[in-house]
C-alpha cells in the first residue's frame, strides 16, 4: 500500500510539472507569523517545489514583527542588546528548530563567561536544593543522590528519554503527515501521558515523591507556570527534557523570520485578519475564501484583501485572534482552551538580589537562577494561588547589558509570576526602595519592562486534541498546544499542514478533480494504512 501511494505521488508530481498553469496555482493565506505560520510558509514552498506544484502564499501578521511569542526585548531600549522575552529555549531533540538554525547559519547563544552558574530551588521558606553548574558533574550527581537517592533521578531521566523517543516518531514517514493528532497520540502511546497529571504519571512510574516535588515541579513551574498536580504527564516530560537547552544568538525569532523570508510569501505586517468569508463552493470542489483585514493605519475599517484564497491556515490561538469566521468556514468548531496568563518582567540593576529576601545571611550569594516549588504549608491549588508562598515561578539573571548613561555593565533580570510584580516586591528583592514608577531617583532599578502573555494552555489532562483540518481547505495549527506547547511543536504542526495541502494538490492534479482539506483525508487515510 505504501508503495502504491508513493507511485501515485510520483506520477502526480510528474503530471503536475507538465500541466501547471497559472490557474493551477493555489492561493494560500496564512494568518499569524509565529512558529506555526512561518514554518507552514517555509514548508509549503519547499514541498510545492519538490512536487512541481505552485503556491502563492500571503502571510498576514497583526504585529510589526515575525516570531509571535518568540520575541526579544532590548534593555535600555538599545536594539543592539537583545534578550528573550517569550520562548527562550529549545533542545537538540527539536529537529525543525535545530535543523533550521544550522541551515540558516544562525549561531547559538553563548552565556556570559562571568554569569552566575548556581541554580537554587526556593519554596518560599528556604532553598530546598542548589546546584552549581561550574562544579564537576560527579559532584552534582553525588549531591542529588545524597538527597533524593539513585533511582528517582535515574527513572525520571529514562522516562523522559522514552517519551521523547515516542514523540519523535511523529516526524517519521509512517506517522507524518497526520490528519488527526488525537489518533497519533493514541498510536504512539502518548495519551497515557497526556491523560493523567504529572503527579500521577510520575508516581505510576515509581519516581520518588520528594524528587518530583522539588526538582520536577520546579521545572514544570518555570516552563509551564504549573504545579505537578495540575498539568498533564506529557508536558511534565517536556519540562524535564530541557536539558542541554540552547537558543539563537540575538533571538529565536530569527529562525521564523528566515523561514518566512525564504518561503517567498508576500508578508503583510501590521495587518490583522478580522474576518474570513466563504465566497463560493456550494460544491466542496471549489471553496474560495476572502479575508477581511485591518491595518495599523486604518484600525477601524476592515478592507477585503483582493485575492480569493483556496486555502486558509489559521496559525494562532483562535480564541485570542479576533477573527470572525463566516458561514461554512469552520465545519468543525474550534474549541476554546484555557491559557495561563503569565507576567514576564524584565529589569536591569547594577546590584545583585538581596540575600535577606531569601532569609540568607548578608554574606551569602543568591543563585543566578532561582526556581521555585511549593512550601510545606502550601495547599495544592491551581491558577494564581498555585504559585504558593514563593510568590513567583522563577527569577533569572539573563546576563548583562551596558547602561548607556553610565557605560557600566548591569545585570538583566527576568521574573515569571502569575500577578504583576509590584514596587514593594522589588524593594524587598533588591534590598533597597524601589519607587512607584520603578526607576528614577535612588531606585536600584535602572530600566524596567513588564509584559503579560496568554502564554500557553493550562495543560490539564486530556486525551483528545483539536485536529488540524477545520473546514474545506481550512486548517488550524494551535490545537497542538493542548498536547505540547513549544516553538518546535507549533513548527511541526505548520509543517504538517503544509504537507497535507501539497499532498492534496498533488492528488487533485492526479485525479483531475480537486478535493481539498477534509475530503482529501478520506483519500489519504485509505492510501496510507496506519501501522500500530
Ligand atoms: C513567556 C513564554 C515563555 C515560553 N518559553 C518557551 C520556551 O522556552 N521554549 C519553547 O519552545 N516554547 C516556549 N513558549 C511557548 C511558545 O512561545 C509557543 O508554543 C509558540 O511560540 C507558539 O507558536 P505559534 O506560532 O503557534 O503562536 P504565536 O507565537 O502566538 O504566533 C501567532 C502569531 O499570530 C499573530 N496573530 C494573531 N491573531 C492574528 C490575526 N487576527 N491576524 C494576523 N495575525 C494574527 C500573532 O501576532 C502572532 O505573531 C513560551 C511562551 C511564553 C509566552
Ligand atoms: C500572490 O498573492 C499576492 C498577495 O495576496 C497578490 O498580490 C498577488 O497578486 C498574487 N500573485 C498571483 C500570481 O496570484
Amino acid at each position: 500500500m505504501r508503495l502504491k501511494f508513493n507511485l501515485v505521488t510520483v506520477a502526480a508530481a510528474l503530471l503536475g510539472l507538465g500541466l501547471t498553469q497559472e490557474s493551477d496555482q493555489r492561493q494560500i493565506a496564512i494568518i499569524g507569523a509565529g512558529a506555526a505560520g512561518a514554518s507552514a510558509a517555509y514548508s509549503l514552498q519547499k514541498f510545492a517545489a519538490e512536487a512541481g506544484v505552485h503556491v502563492n502564499i500571503t502571510l498576514f501578521e497583526k504585529t510589526d514583527h515575525i516570531g509571535g511569542r518568540s520575541l526579544t526585548i532590548n534593555p535600555f531600549d538599545d536594539p543592539a542588546q537583545r534578550f528573550e522575552q517569550g520562548a527562550s529555549i529549545f533542545v537538540q531533540a527539536n529537529p525543525i528548530l535545530y535543523g533550521a538554525m544550522t541551515e540558516f547559519g544562525l549561531s547559538q547563544r553563548v552565556l556570559d563567561a562571568d554569569s552566575n552558574p548556581v541554580m537554587g530551588i526556593w519554596d518560599g521558606d528556604c532553598f530546598v536544593f542548589t546546584v552549581d553548574n561550574s562544579a564537576p558533574t560527579w559532584w552534582n550527581t553525588l549531591k542529588t543522590v545524597l538527597k533524593y537517592g539513585v533511582t528517582a533521578p535515574q527513572r525520571a531521566q529514562q522516562l523522559t528519554a522514552a517519551t521523547i523517543t515516542k514523540f519523535l516518531r511523529l516526524y517519521e514517514p509512517e506517522f507524518f503527515p497526520f490528519q488527526s493528532l488525537t489518533q497519533r497520540a493514541q498510536q504512539l502511546g502518548l495519551v497515557e501521558a497526556t491523560g493523567v497529571t504529572g503527579q500521577q504519571f510520575l508516581s505510576a512510574n515509581n519516581i520518588g515523591a520528594r524528587y518530583a516535588h522539588d526538582l520536577i515541579q520546579a521545572s514544570t513551574r518555570v516552563n509551564y507556570a504549573s504545579n505537578l498536580a495540575h498539568l498533564h504527564g506529557l508536558t511534565t516530560m517536556v519540562s524535564l527534557g530541557a536539558q542541554g537547552a540552547t537558543s539563537v544568538q540575538g533571538g529565536n525569532w530569527q529562525i521564523f523570520h528566515e523561514m518566512a523570508q525564504r518561503s517567498g510569501a508576500l508578508i503583510a505586517l501590521n495587518t490583522a485578519v478580522v474576518g474570513v468569508e466563504k465566497t463560493s463552493g456550494g460544491s466542496s470542489t471549489s471553496s474560495k475564501y476572502t479575508v477581511q483585514t485591518t491595518s495599523g493605519s486604518t484600525p477601524g475599517s476592515p478592507a477585503t484583501h483582493p485575492v480569493a484564497f483556496d486555502n486558509v491556515i489559521m496559525a494562532n490561538p483562535y480564541q485570542f485572534s479576533g477573527i470572525s469566521a463566516g458561514e461554512g468556514v469552520l465545519q468543525t468548531p474550534i474549541e476554546e482552551i484555557p491559557y495561563v496568563q503569565l507576567h514576564v518582567t524584565i529589569f536591569t540593576s547594577p546590584s545583585w538580589f538581596s540575600p535577606r529576601f531569601f532569609d540568607l545571611p548578608n554574606s551569602a550569594k543568591v543563585p543566578g537562577l532561582v526556581l521555585t516549588t511549593l512550601a510545606q504549608s502550601d495547599t495544592l491549588t491551581s491558577g494564581v494561588n498555585g504559585v504558593g508562598k514563593a510568590g513567583f515561578f522563577s527569577l533569572n539573571n539573563l546576563g548583562k547589558a551596558t547602561n548607556p548613561q553610565t557605560q557600566q555593565k548591569e545585570y538583566v533580570y527576568k521574573i515569571f509570576s502569575p500577578e504583576i510584580v509590584t514596587a514593594q516586591f522589588l524593594s524587598r528583592l533588591m534590598g533597597a526602595t524601589v519607587p512607584g514608577g520603578f526607576t528614577g531617583g535612588n531606585s536600584p532599578i535602572s530600566w524596567y519592562k513588564p509584559h503579560v502573555f496568554q502564554s500557553y494552555p493550562k495543560s490539564t489532562p486530556r486525551v483528545t486534541f483539536q485536529d488540524p483540518i477545520v473546514g474545506s481547505g481550512v486548517y488550524y495549527t494551535s490545537g497542538i498546544e493542548g498536547f505540547i506547547s513549544t516553538m518546535e511543536t507549533s513548527a511541526l504542526m505548520g509543517k504538517n499542514v503544509a504537507r497535507l495541502i501539497v499532498d492534496d494538490m498533488v492528488s487533485a492534479n492526479a485525479g483531475g478533480t480537486r478535493v481539498k482539506g477534509r475530503d482529501s483525508s478520506v483519500w489519504e487515510e485509505k492510501q496510507r494504512p496506519l501501522a500500530h
